[in-house]
């Protein structure tokens, strides 16, 4: 049976990978995390990682003299993990193409917002100071772009009067928690199929059984 291996990129205090942690021990989600990286020497995420008993590794990108450098450190390491999926679970780097060329389409992002609305940083902050009354986030696909790949998933999360941006934040996160989850079950089932990718040409990401 397809059990598929997500090699997973952190920057903080990772509670997107403590639920993804989680789905796994359940048994909800059939896959398996074969090592938790971070930049961030020390991250709360990789402590998370740890009491899961998953292996680990902390990659400082300012102890590399190029984003390049940083990157091919990165894929060398999820190599040697030998996983299929890369799953950024708030990771604030950007990845260059020497990263995106060694997992073609196989890298999955967590935003805050509702893409193509808001990307980039702080996109909870850009979604409340705008006004907007429904936010959410988006499960995409990551290209070259910033927040510019085929969407995979989204949830929507309303605005409520009175809200505070620290109340937005936490209900997003909450989603991103459900809609990280279930967009990887879909991937583990095989149900997200993606074609394509040439430059030029559109990708296509198909749902429904393989
Ligand atoms: C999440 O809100 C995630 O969407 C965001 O960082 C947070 C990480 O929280 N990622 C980005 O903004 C990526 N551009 P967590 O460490 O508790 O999972």
């Amino acid at each position: 049976m397809y059990r598929p291996k997500f090699g997973v990129l952190v920057s903080g205090g990772g509670t997107n990978l403590q639920a993804i942690l989680d789905a796994v021990s359940s048994g909800k989600l059939e896959a398996d995390i074969g090592v938790v990286i971070s930049n961030v020497a020390g991250a709360g995420a990789l402590k998370r990682a740890e009491a899961s008993g998953v292996p680990t590794a902390t990659l400082p990108h300012k102890s590399f003299g190029s984003r390049e450098q940083f990157d091919e450190a990165l894929v060398a390491r999820l190599l040697e993990a030998d996983v299929q999926w890369i799953v950024l679970a708030g990771f604030m780097r950007l990845l260059t193409p020497t990263f995106l060329e060694a997992f073609p389409w196989r890298v999955i992002n967590i935003h805050p917002a509702l893409l193509p609305a808001f990307p980039g940083v702080d996109a909870q902050g850009q979604a409340f100071r705008y006004g907007a009354k429904i936010t959410g986030c988006t499960v995409h696909l990551v290209d070259a772009g910033t927040d510019t790949g085929p969407i995979l998933a989204q949830l929507a999360v309303p605005v409520l009067d009175g809200d505070t941006e620290d109340e937005l934040r936490k209900r997003v996160l909450l989603a991103e928690h459900e809609l990280f989850v279930d967009t990887l079950c879909l991937i583990a089932k095989r149900s997200v199929v993606v074609s394509g990718g040439v430059e030029g040409q559109r990708t296509v990401v198909r749902f429904g059984p393989p």
